[in-house]
């Protein structure tokens, strides 16, 4: 199926790498759905912990779609009706991308929070100020390629190397802009109300929920690993990733866990500089990470299943519901666009798995889920960056798949994505202006990722009930899309039926023109962790669909955003229908069925619109 650039097999690494670490659990990933898989593995399974809950979910209540008015749902966010989404949309006529920010204009998000015993992070969203010009960055071109290794893998000369590193960053006063603080608040001031847009007092800049978040988060950890190398002198320095995406990488990296070292003379203690206090303790190693996360709940799964969920999750995000630029990278973004009224979809990767390790991480006995679980603190733990580089990764193997199958696996082409720009501080302390146009290639970075099997590339999910017409024989029974009084309330499940509007395609057709279900307009309360489920053609059996069904399609969640002041913000969410419903022999209906099932903080969320699309490569709905 696959044609993939990058080496990459389905066998599994070497057993030996298990003796070395102890804390990462080694399995043989023998879900049952999962192809080819299943082929190359001979390990031992140490899936201890939860090996005795064999149960499936508890069914949801589900009950038929019923009108709801937003007048409603702003009083109870506690803002007047007619408030924050009467703005009218205007055509794009002076489209402009996004600019770079002026450090010193920085305030502070959270000295506003109003109780401050409820967050451990204050003061934590400006980098240091400087009166010096910002320059254009000047990649270096003769640097040395520095390989990021796996975070499970790293030898212990390596993990010397990182302590020092780390240790040196962390020995810095706060006001230097190579300290872990300032680069921490690096974080909070580009997504928690840092930074105004240039020209556009009002609207603040947001690195998030749209086609910002890959090329961001791709500079920002460039920086800090090159900051990181200059404080030890080792140009070949680079950060490990955390890869979560390979199943002997699914716990926490053993190395980040524990406040001392270990260390032969016990009177000794030595800090662990990639130590964290704010964690979820119970998702230490050997935890596997549930990237079907949310945060009042757990899966209720085996060790084995999660893998596989896990697995399952993974392709969904990778392939099934990232065709193009549009949905991989999620909507655009431009100067004068409201980061609290986004009119397009988060990516699925950076809605799904990268949410859910953020929200897994996280301490959830601290109110606000610090420090991972909130935008405004993740960069205190030295675990964000780590996660980030695994999430930097999937931009990199989802543009190495090509092939027939991947006609458009391309970054987007837009003058205002290449031209958005940011400022960070350089590993010489120079503030720079650094562009997305010149991150596309990491090889230009100079870095690169040692390669891991990527199982997930074999685990396209099944299709439970492959009964065609399941929509059509429920017409009279659940609206059609069109007799539904949108907005529609998520605080209970919502069924629709949506017409398609094309059926049988054939093979090159639908590599022309993705289908794609776009659930529109979702209004949330950005300080809360918020996630819904969709599934298409879902019975209502008893049993309601899992991720490595294809009738999951996939969720919308968006983490916390602790802020000075309240946050009503509007998303979107995209999901492929093309393999979807090759999987459960659908192609031939003229309806789905879209269920939409709310699992944490969705009490106040609303949908404005539930709509199937044919998409281009290129399109935008
Ligand atoms: Cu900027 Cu993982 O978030």
């Amino acid at each position: 199926m696959a044609s993939f650039t990058s080496p990459t097999t389905f066998t599994a690494i070497p057993a030996t790498t298990t003796k070395r670490h102890p804390n990462s659990p080694f399995f043989s990933t023998s879900h049952h759905r999962s192809k080819q898989i299943t082929t190359h593995r001979t390990f031992k399974i140490s899936c201890k912990a939860s090996e005795n809950n064999e149960k499936r979910p508890e069914p949801e209540k589900l009950t038929l779609l019923d009108g709801h008015n937003l007048d409603r749902r702003n009083l109870l966010l506690g803002l007047g009706a007619g408030g924050l989404y009467t703005t009218v949309n205007l055509p794009k006529v002076f489209a402009a991308p996004i600019k770079t920010p002026d450090v010193s204009t920085c305030k502070d998000s959270t000295t506003g929070f109003t109780n401050l015993k409820d967050h451990i992070r204050s003061n934590a969203c400006c980098p240091p100020s400087s009166e010096n010009p910002i320059k254009d960055y000047v990649i270096p071109t003769d640097a040395v390629l520095r390989t990021r290794p796996v975070a499970h893998r790293v030898t212990e000369e390596y993990k010397a190397k990182y302590q020092k590193a780390m240790a040196a960053m962390r020995a810095l006063p706060d006001e230097h802009p190579h300290s872990f603080a300032a680069q921490a608040k690096i974080h909070c001031a580009y997504c928690n109300g840092g930074y105004f847009q240039d020209g556009f007092p009002t609207k603040e800049l947001q690195i998030h929920n749209s086609w910002l978040f890959y090329p961001f988060h791709r500079w920002y950890l460039y920086f800090f690993e090159k900051i990181l190398g200059t404080l030890i002198d080792d140009p070949t320095f680079a950060l490990p990733y955390w890869n979560w995406d390979n199943p002997s990488g699914m716990s926490m990296p053993g190395f980040f866990e524990g406040k001392y070292l270990p260390n032969a003379d016990p009177t000794v203690r030595v800090p662990n500089a990639a130590f964290d206090a704010f964690r979820n303790v119970d998702h230490l190693p050997p935890a596997i990470v549930n990237m079907d996360f949310r945060n009042s709940a757990s899966g209720g799964y085996t060790c084995v299943q999660q893998i596989g969920s896990n697995l399952t999750l993974m392709y969904k995000q990778m392939v099934a519901n990232s065709p193009n630029a549009e949905t991989f990278f999620g909507g655009e973004f431009r100067a004068g666009d409201d980061p609290i009224d986004m009119q397009h979809s988060t990516g699925p990767i950076e809605s799904g798995v990268h949410t859910a390790v953020h929200a897994w991480v996280g301490n959830n006995r601290m109110p606000n889920n610090e420090d991972m679980g909130n935008f405004y603190s993740a960069g205190w733990d030295p675990l964000f960056y780590t996660h980030h580089a695994n999430v930097d990764r999937t931009w990199k193997l989802w543009k190495d798949m090509q092939g027939p199958d991947y006609p458009d696996h391309t970054e987007p082409t837009d003058p205002d994505w290449l031209n958005a720009s940011y400022v960070f501080y350089d590993e010489n302390q120079e503030l720079v202006r650094v562009y997305n146009k010149d991150c596309v290639q990491i090889e230009n970075l100079r870095y690169e990722y040692e390669p891991s099997p990527l199982p997930w590339l074999g685990s396209r999910p099944v299709g439970r009930n492959k009964n065609s017409n399941v929509a059509e024989n429920l017409i009279g029974t659940v609206k059609k899309v069109e007799e539904v009084k949108f907005p529609v309330k998520l605080d209970q499940t919502v069924k629709v039926l949506v017409k398609r509007p094309a059926r049988n395609r054939s093979k090159q057709d639908k590599k022309k023109a993705y289908e794609l279900l776009y659930i529109n307009d979702i209004k949330l309360d950005g300080e809360k962790f918020v996630k819904f489920d969709v599934f298409v053609n879902d019975l209502d059996d008893g049993t309601p669909s899992t991720p490595t069904d294809s009738e999951f399609a996939g969720s919308f969640s968006q983490l916390a955003h602790l802020h000075g002041h309240k946050m009503l913000m509007r998303s979107g969410a995209t999901f492929g229908l093309n393999e979807l419903l090759e999987d459960i022999q659908a192609e031939n209906d003229e309806y789905i069925l879209v269920t939409l099932v709310p699992k944490e903080g969705c009490e106040d969320v609303t949908v404005g619109e539930i709509k199937v699309k044919l998409a281009t490569s290129r399109s935008s709905r």
